[in-house]
């Protein structure tokens, strides 16, 4: 258990933002294991439904069906009904440009822009159903173009803009979009990316997209190849103000996220609309139970999952004001995010500890020259957060008087899963616990061979029933979705992470059990760095293992064995640097390049994992009692040390 200090082990937040005592938590939180469907359709009555369900739930494990036979439209959700009070002149964006630049939309003029917006779409052809790819920045375009195609039932699949042009065509061609939306190019650190080019390579090889759309925002020239590519702007008809929003089936996907698994491709983690809406909205409001007045600002790029329920559907469905930030968190100066947060007067700020661990770095000297009183919650997502960070973060950011939740959750997941609800009373945070589940989700914890452990023992973390914001299935490939999920064990939810419980019944979260890595809060396959690296003509195998990083959490560490007449090389590094930037994306680039003569290997042909990681991380192998096969331990044991010495030289 991670060592709380003394001076924030007490940090129950004392700024209250809503008080629910905390045996009203726990009548609330029996009572939705009791009774799920009860609970969850009490729940779901806070939407507007275009059509009332007839079913709560369908469970046909795997497969959940939520709300079946009702009918909501996410984009009247999170426009039209706030567009009709008083919220129709309230701020809903304020974004602000890397360079500076600001717009301020209020739900009136986010209306607009997305009526417009699906009015293009529907003039493009594109029908309910069809798939589009929104390769963006962070510019207010994004969440207009995910709002347009909820509004037309299109299902927008995001893809990250630092992700390179194969893994969009990789996306783009699994879930064969039709459509892809780009801009000219974005800023980051000062310089312009060419997202439009990038694409240009990607839809070369993608044969299902018919068009591409190019919103502008740098202004640069870029080539545009008639019949197929549009300036936004062109097509926009500022004579429309409103497409009516049809209204789909609950179960109708909202979108599709491509995320990294242990296999070598990134797989499509497919959300409904009424479930995933439902969860998305309550959970919000237990966890963050925003003002009319407040400002939230969830620094997430919007090609990541927090920012699509958090930074996206969860506030708007809210009618919350959000900040929406296009640049890098330390340009042009160190204090860029306080300068912000001062500038807007952000009452609650949503990172990752990636950021914290950053600022850490840099000092407390850059928030203290801030007024950061607006602050009143603090909230954390990603990975776990050491109380060292946590304690920094409650101190220098929140000034000792905001409550930080820790959120764990996933992309399949849809919203939190385990994260404190700041009113609750009396409940202390624990630096670097995320706390008890919500309601509704029933957690367990699990040995290797599925039986249930007790307090204080570190185990597999697993989810005993559906919940509504729950993926309904892989991308057109059920079967990896029963083989990821619910094969590990019998009739349970498997999300891959590490978990213990305390005496208290409070959750401690100790990252991925499995083949994913976590960098800088990015989540990477070892599979698919490995079977990138494995395309190149130099190269044997290729295995991939992290070591901590004091601010990254994981860095990427590679071990290569090369094929005969090859020779380990700087400018080979570089090669296979460049070739993995150019593939997947600079988030996967290895920190470490290891040239060995063979990878360590089980009798069976397997990579010894447990080796590689212990090399890597320049520690011992650790507890090999769970390794009943004494001859594999002493194979193991040889594997680390040949490994060892073959990394030094
Ligand atoms: C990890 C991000 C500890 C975890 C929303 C999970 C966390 C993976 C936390 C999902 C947290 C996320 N504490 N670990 N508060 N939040 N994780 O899909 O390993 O990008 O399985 O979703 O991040 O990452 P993903």
């Amino acid at each position: 258990m991670p060592e709380i200090k003394p001076e924030c082990s007490q940090a129950s937040g004392p700024q209250k933002i809503f008080s629910w005592p905390y045996h009203r938590y726990m009548s609330m939180y029996r009572h939705s294991l009791e009774d799920p469907e009860s609970f969850w359709a009490t729940e779901a009555r806070k939407l507007n439904w275009a059509q009332q369900w007839e079913k709560v739930l369908e469970w046909q494990p795997p497969y959940a069906r939520w709300f079946v036979g009702g009918k909501i439209n996410a984009s009247y959700q999170c426009l039209d009904r706030h567009v009709k009070t008083w919220r129709r002149s309230k701020v809903a964006i304020y974004w602000e440009g890397e360079n500076g630049e600001t717009r301020t939309l209020s739900y009136s003029t986010l209306f607009r822009e997305v009526n417009q917006c699906a009015d293009v779409l529907l003039k493009l052809g594109v029908k309910k159903g069809d798939i589009v790819a929104l390769y963006l920045p962070m510019i207010t375009e994004l969440p207009v173009f995910m709002l347009a195609c909820a509004r037309i039932g299109a299902v927008h699949t995001v893809v990250f803009s630092g992700l390179s042009a194969q893994s969009l065509g990789d996306r783009v061609n699994d879930c064969k979009a039709k459509v892809v939306v780009t801009a000219d190019g974005g800023y980051r650190r000062g310089k312009i990316f060419k997202l439009k080019q990038t694409a240009d390579i990607t839809v070369n090889s993608c044969p299902s997209v018919e068009k591409i759309l190019v919103v502008k925002r740098t202004g640069e020239d870029v080539p545009m190849v008639e019949g197929r590519d549009y300036w936004y702007s062109d097509l926009i008809d500022e004579d429309v103000h409103y497409v009516a929003p049809e209204a789909f089936e609950a179960t109708h996907p909202l979108y599709i996220l491509y995320t990294s698994g242990t296999t070598g491709k990134p797989k499509g983690v497919v959300h409904s609309t009424g479930g995933y809406l439902v969860f998305n909205h309550s959970t919000f409001k237990w966890i963050f139970d925003i003002r009319e007045d407040s400002v939230f600002w969830c620094t997430a790029d919007i090609g990541w999952v927090t920012g699509h329920s958090y930074a996206v559907y969860g506030p708007l469905s809210h009618g919350a004001a959000i900040v929406l930030y296009e640049g890098s968190p330390d340009y042009p100066t160190i204090d860029r995010w306080w300068d912000i947060i001062e500038k807007y007067s952000v009452n609650i700020f949503y990172t990752s500890p990636t950021a914290i661990r950053m600022f850490m770095k840099y000092g407390e000297e850059y928030p203290a020259r801030h007024n950061l009183s607006s602050l009143e919650l603090l909230a954390s997502v990603g990975e776990p957060i050491s109380a060292e960070a946590w304690c920094w973060y409650y101190k220098h950011i929140g000034q000792e008087k905001c409550p930080i939740v820790d959120t764990w959750w996933q992309t399949e997941t849809g919203g939190f899963m385990i994260a404190p609800s700041p009113g609750i009373e009396p409940m202390p945070l624990k630096p670097g616990s995320a706390t008890l589940p919500l309601p509704g989700i029933d957690v367990a914890i699990l040995d290797a061979e599925g039986n249930e452990l007790g307090t204080n023992q570190k185990g597999y973390l697993v989810i005993k029933k559906p919940w509504p914001g729950m993926l309904m299935d892989i991308y057109g490939d059920s079967e990896l979705y029963k083989k990821n999920y619910w094969s590990r064990f019998k009739g349970v939810y498997y999300p891959g992470d590490y978990a213990m419980r305390d005496e208290d019944g409070y959750f401690w979260l100790y990252g991925r059990a499995d083949e994913v890595l976590k960098v800088a809060g990015h989540r990477i396959g070892t599979a698919e760095i490995e079977s990138s690296v494995a395309e190149l003509d130099e190269v044997t195998e290729a295995a991939v293992a992290s070591r901590p990083d004091e601010v990254k959490g994981e860095a990427i560490v590679l071990f290569i064995s090369l094929k005969t007449g090859y020779k380990p090389s700087d400018d080979l590094k570089k090669a296979i640097v460049g070739h993995i930037r150019k593939n997947i994306g600079p988030i996967a680039a290895p920190d470490e390049i290891y040239f060995v003569q063979s990878l360590p290997k089980t009798r069976s042909g397997k990579i010894m994992r447990r080796v590689l990681k212990a090399v890597a991380s320049n520690q011992g192998l650790g507890d090999l009692s769970t390794i009943e096969d004494q001859e594999s331990v002493t194979e193991v044991k040889k594997a680390y040390e040949a490994l060892k010495g073959c990394t030094r030289d």
